[in-house]
């Protein structure tokens, strides 16, 4: 092994989640550093980038529900301070979404979800077809009802990873432009990791914030390694016309034979559509099939889809935890902390994750809104004692 070098904050994985990390963790004044072959790439470079906190509701998420409500509302400041910082266009736009039922059973899904947005004090507003048609008027005749929600939003994740690689940079946070391959621990106590080639790097806290990937990690004892897989999202990518009047003018969603559909438009002309929901390992092939399904389902939508240019396909690996929330936080091996399993709201949580992390780097402690998202939830030990009597 090549000779060590010390950070006080090493984070593996330079995707979203490790990014923030590390530039609020440097922030604080920790020298940081983020072991990534290719930093601001990962899941980043496929999402659509909803910040969709209201119409991405689930019965049984209430919990989760409350951290993303937590960072939909720190989202403002969150993108002010990065752009001010790095002087980048992160693509933010407080467009709004529009949720579509297109037969009479998307229809009754889609008032169980009004129902219980509004038994969670959350703000929507149940249209008729004509009202939704108003508002896009791209929309298919046959769409039945809709639901507004002014307050779900979007950014461009690709150029949210962008900034957050030059924030970072900004705060002296050092990138090594590797695969980190073993975790190394010493006297029972997270010390570093061991690169591909060899190199060893060293660390008072080491975060581990790969993605997907964090379940594989070498050298991380076996109770510890998160209970992260990766669920395939394959996703289109669409070029709007730029004539009189926004072709889409929000983001438009449904779910369509059971499958969930959006076309995410960005001020750029991009029209982003997902995205497939696949448990098949580490496969990242775009295949026929998913396109056709997605196209097919947002053409039921917003028929003029055909008539654009097709610019990309692509698909990338959400991190899928058992829960679907995230873990953050110290784990059962002390020095090693996780931020990952963020699933299918990596981007919504950008914002709370950094704050989290940094908070709990600096001081032992997770904040209390992030405290149920411990990783020790999982941990065998700690749900036996935490059971009721
Ligand atoms: N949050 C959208 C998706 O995971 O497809």
């Amino acid at each position: 092994m090549s000779r060590t070098r010390t950070s006080d904050v090493l984070v593996i994985g330079g995707g979203i989640i490790g990014l923030v990390t590390a530039w609020r963790a440097a922030q604080r004044g920790f020298a940081t550093a983020v072991v990534d072959p290719e930093p601001g790439g990962g899941a980043a470079q496929v999402a659509a980038g909803m910040l969709a906190a209201v119409t991405e509701l689930h019965y049984g998420e209430q919990t989760l529900l409350g951290l993303n409500l937590a960072s939909a509302r720190r989202y403002p400041d969150f993108a002010a301070e990065l752009t001010e910082l790095t002087g980048h266009d992160l693509g933010y736009r407080r467009c709004g979404t529009l949720a579509v039922a297109l037969d009479a059973d998307d229809r009754a899904h889609l008032r169980e979800l009004h129902a219980l947005q509004q038994q969670s004090g959350l703000e929507s507003q149940w249209l008729s077809g004509r009202e939704c048609r108003r508002l896009e008027p791209m929309l298919a005749p046959g769409v039945r009802g809709g639901l507004r929600v002014d307050g779900d939003h979007q950014i461009d994740p690709r150029r949210l990873a962008g900034a957050l690689v030059a924030a970072c940079e900004r705060e002296g946070v050092v990138f090594h432009r590797a695969w980190a391959e073993r975790l190394t621990v010493v006297a029972d106590r997270a010390a570093g990791v061991v690169t591909a080639d060899g190199t060893g790097l060293g660390a008072g806290q080491v975060v581990l914030a790969g993605g997907s990937l964090s379940g594989r990690l070498a050298g991380v004892p076996e109770d510890v390694l998160p209970p992260v897989r990766p669920v395939k999202g394959q996703v289109v990518r669409l070029t709007m016309p730029r004539r009189h009047g926004p072709f889409l003018s929000r983001t438009v969603r449904a779910v369509v034979r059971g499958s969930h559909v959006y076309l995410v438009p960005r001020e750029s002309g991009e029209l982003v559509i997902g995205a497939t929901s696949e448990e098949l390992g580490w496969d990242t092939t775009v295949t026929a099939g998913g396109v056709y399904e997605l196209l097919r389902d947002a053409h039921e939508l917003v028929p003029g889809i055909t008539e654009l240019p097709l610019t990309e396909t692509r698909a990338g690996l959400r991190p899928g935890s058992p829960d679907n929330a995230p873990l953050l936080g110290p784990t059962g091996l002390e020095g090693l902390l996780l931020a990952t399993g963020h699933y299918r709201n990596g981007v919504l949580l950008t914002p709370v994750t950094g704050d989290s992390m940094a908070h709990v780097l600096a001081t032992g402690e997770l904040p209390e809104e992030a405290r149920p998202f411990t990783p020790k939830r999982f941990s065998t030990a700690t749900a036996l004692t935490e059971q009721p009597a």
